[in-house]
């Protein structure tokens, strides 16, 4: 049998390259070619919608108009049926030879998702919707598929800013390609309230609408009204969301609505006041807001007839099994104050604010409870003591979500770490603005969101993953696509493929038709994953540093340069790591068929005295941010603008300390310790750097203190702090004592906490 697959294979081009990746998936020999002669069999109710939506799709991207028949043949027909076998709930089964192509499930969920693989077998060119006429040839294959989790989710904020509902059907449309089953939808934040509420009109007409600030930066737009009036907005009418609901159920999509309490509610108080515990009416933010202090008043009945009034509607809405709502960070300050919530510990018997979060949310559990309806949220619900059927979505880590699924509670892992779409996904000086942190298609695909924690009973309770694009700084359908893609194709694979069917150079391989499918369905992908990447490695033996160029995508060369020019095809071809013994700039591209495929990127390696040097710390770093074996600190390689790319180290609310032993005698004429400000990310430049030099490691001599004049920017930016020494000076020992400044600054809205304190590289030359 193998031997007779294996010779088969070389017989047809066979093209395997789904994703996600199959569970089964075996090239057959044979092709099937699909032309206008073909006929689409289908017979029970759920069959003729996959057929129904197999036929619009073709005739939308094809000059194919296949008619749909209820009478097997035995040639250049596709079949599709349902199985009467009691198996996994949207698995699949696919099989295509010469003369049939044959997708058979047990239920609608399974049948659309062989169409999905079918779609995916095509060439690249079914994206387009030309309805260019081709050869639409599929090699034969054989495919047994199930998902590894039930939930395969993506949030789209649409508060932050609002995308029409023809973005969201698009948004949706390719969810469905990836096998992505779950759209959270964020209707409610600060900066705007963006559903229908039949019963409460002023939330479309104020709450929805603020004033129109979308030329300035997110986090530096004024709170008050324009004197123009210009408006910024938008809301989903009932009608809309039906529309949607059902548009999502035909692609197998749930909508899960997220209607954010007892928080980040802003918006909902410029049109009921009453609502809140200080009972203000406030202007719809129109912009960044921190910390959060309005909240829905927890004392007041009528806030929780409110609510009532509003999930009533939402559960007439959507039929999702699970309702959202929300619960993250809440500042609970005012209830600390507010006469009625604390009248309500008191009645309550309650301990403390955190547990009268507890009340608030089980309460609303209840009501939800009563039809039929879950509730999920943020894994802050679990503070407090989590309402009895909850689930959680655990988004601060993985730590909330192994407590909930420990207590036997459903959980849904987004962890930043490896879920925000809002982060960075390449260098930071190369890309749009976005959040501070760095996730780059690599990072998502290496999730493996069952942590090692959980036994297998408990590892059951994880439903799946989840996406989530927050859109503070993405205002545009255009970027959106560019935050998602490519980065939902390596999430479709983690929520999909068994953990031991994944392979991230296999992956790859693959991405390369993806990314020409986008390019034929016009999506504004991001092509960050195709830059060239640095990394430096110290050879112990040779004591020589060696740089690594690597891209995330590589299909064609990469090209490079030592002397500062821009490199080109003329330019070394790179093919093995390259030394350095002097302090070098490389710079490098990717270029496929003579064209450039990335941006130009490049490192410097610093090569210095002290980069042999043995550094010892005399403070403890953060263990979030902590120093390697070969100390970062003089690794000869500098960090990027990204904090977490492995080169900082970080100090939470303490100085750094470090002595380097430099093994000899050395001359000395200059100092350098180079510090990152970070204040979105609380992280702020030392307030001196002093350089203490010796002989013996006993008795050291002053070298001098470099302050920082502060700078108070909202960008982040490297800083030196360098100290030229007027003679030279001769040391074995170099003693670095960088200042913390302590806490975060009045201005900041860390005012009070532990500010961070980071470096990268001390350079002695
Ligand atoms: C969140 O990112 N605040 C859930
Ligand atoms: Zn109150």
């Amino acid at each position: 049998m193998i031997a007779i697959f294996a010779s088969c294979k070389t017989e047809t081009k066979s093209n395997t390259d789904i994703i996600p990746k199959p569970q089964f998936i075996e090239p057959l020999s044979g092709q099937f070619e699909i032309s206008s002669s073909t006929t689409i069999y289908a017979k029970s109710s759920e069959a003729i919608e996959a057929a129904h939506y197999l036929h619009h799709f073709l005739r939308d991207h094809t000059d194919l108009d296949l008619s749909i028949v209820n009478k097997k043949r035995s040639k250049d027909q596709i079949q599709i049926e349902t199985t009467k076998s009691h198996r996994a709930a949207e698995c699949y089964q696919l099989y295509v030879n010469d003369n049939l192509i044959q997708i058979s499930a047990p239920y609608y969920a399974g049948l659309f998702y062989g169409v999905q693989s079918l779609r995916a077998l095509l060439p690249a060119e079914i994206e387009s919707f030309d309805q260019s006429s081709n050869q639409w040839v599929i090699s034969g294959v054989k495919i047994d598929d199930a998902p590894r989790f039930q939930w395969r989710g993506m949030m789209l904020d649409c508060s932050r800013h609002f995308f029409p509902v023809s973005y969201i059907k698009k948004h949706l449309d390719r969810m469905s390609r990836l096998k992505m089953n779950v759209f959270h939808w964020h209707l409610i934040d600060d900066q705007g309230w963006r559903i229908e509420i039949k019963k409460y009109p002023k939330l479309t007409e104020t709450s929805s609408w603020r004033a129109d600030y979308e030329s300035l930066p997110w986090g530096d737009r004024p709170t008050k009204d324009r004197e123009d009036g210009r408006r910024y907005g938008g809301f989903y009418t009932q009608e809309q969301i039906q529309h949607i609901v059902r548009y999502a159920q035909e692609r197998n999509i749930t909508v899960v609505p997220e209607i954010e309490m007892p928080a980040h509610v802003t918006a909902l108080f410029a049109a009921y006041p009453e609502f809140s515990c200080k009972g203000k009416r406030l202007n719809v933010p129109t912009g960044s807001l921190w910390p959060i202090t309005d909240i829905y008043c927890a004392g007041k009945e009528e806030t929780f007839q409110f609510i009532e009034d509003v999930l009533s509607e939402v559960m007439d809405l959507f039929p999702s099994k699970y309702i959202h709502i929300g619960g993250d960070e809440a500042n609970k300050k005012e209830w600390e104050h507010c006469p009625d919530c604390q009248r309500r510990i008191k009645q309550e018997g309650l301990e403390n604010v955190e547990a009268l979060q507890s009340y608030f949310i089980t309460r609303v559990e209840k009501f939800l409870n009563k039809y039929d309806r879950e509730l999920i949220g943020w894994d802050e619900i679990l503070e407090g003591g989590l309402a009895p059927n909850a689930a959680v979505m655990s988004w601060r880590g993985m730590q909330g979500g192994i407590k909930a699924a420990k207590m036997h509670h459903p959980v849904v892992m987004t962890p930043t770490q490896h879920c925000y779409f809002d982060y960075y996904q390449g260098a930071r000086d190369l890309e749009p603005l976005a959040f501070g942190a760095n996730l780059p298609i690599e990072k998502v695909y290496e999730f493996n969101p069952v942590p090692k924690e959980l036994n297998a009973t408990e590892a059951n309770y994880i439903l799946g993953v989840q996406a989530n694009l927050w859109t503070e700084h993405v205002a545009t359908t255009s970027h959106a696509e560019y935050m998602t893609f490519p980065r939902l194709a390596a999430m479709s694979e983690v929520a999909w493929t068994n953990q031991e069917n994944r392979n991230w150079k296999d992956f790859q391989k693959r991405m390369h038709k993806e990314y020409l499918r986008y390019q034929k369905a016009g999506i504004h992908y991001a092509k960050s994953a195709f830059n060239v990447n640095f990394k430096t490695e110290y050879n112990e033996e040779k004591k020589v540093n060696t740089i690594i160029l690597q891209s995330s995508s590589l299909t064609g060369d990469i090209y490079y340069t030592l002397d500062g020019t821009e490199p080109n095809m003329q330019s070394n071809r790179y093919s093995s790591p390259i030394t350095v013994d002097k302090t070098t700039t490389v710079k490098a591209i990717q270029i496929k068929d003579g064209q450039p495929v990335s941006k130009t990127t490049e490192t410097t390696v610093y090569v210095h005295i002290a980069s042999d040097g043995v550094l010892t710390h005399n403070t403890i770093p953060s263990s979030k941010y902590p120093d390697k074996k070969r100390s970062l600190l003089n690794n000869c390689t500098m960090g990027t603008q990204t904090f977490t790319d492995g080169q900082w180290v970080g100090y939470e609310g303490t100085d750094m300390d470090v002595t380097i032993n430099l093994g000899k005698v050395e001359t000395i004429s200059s100092l350098q310790s180079r510090h990152l400000y970070n204040p979105g990310s609380w992280i702020f430049l030392p307030a001196s750097v002093s350089y203490e030099y010796s002989m013996d490691n006993k008795k050291y001599q002053s070298a001098g203190v470099v302050r920082n004049e502060f700078t108070k920017e909202k960008t982040p930016i490297y800083y030196d702090y360098p100290l030229i020494l007027k003679s030279p000076i001769k040391a074995r020992y170099i003693h670095i004592t960088a200042k913390n400044i302590g806490a975060c600054p009045d201005w900041h809205s860390g005012k009070g906490q532990p500010s961070w304190l980071f470096c990268d590289e001390i350079i002695v030359k």
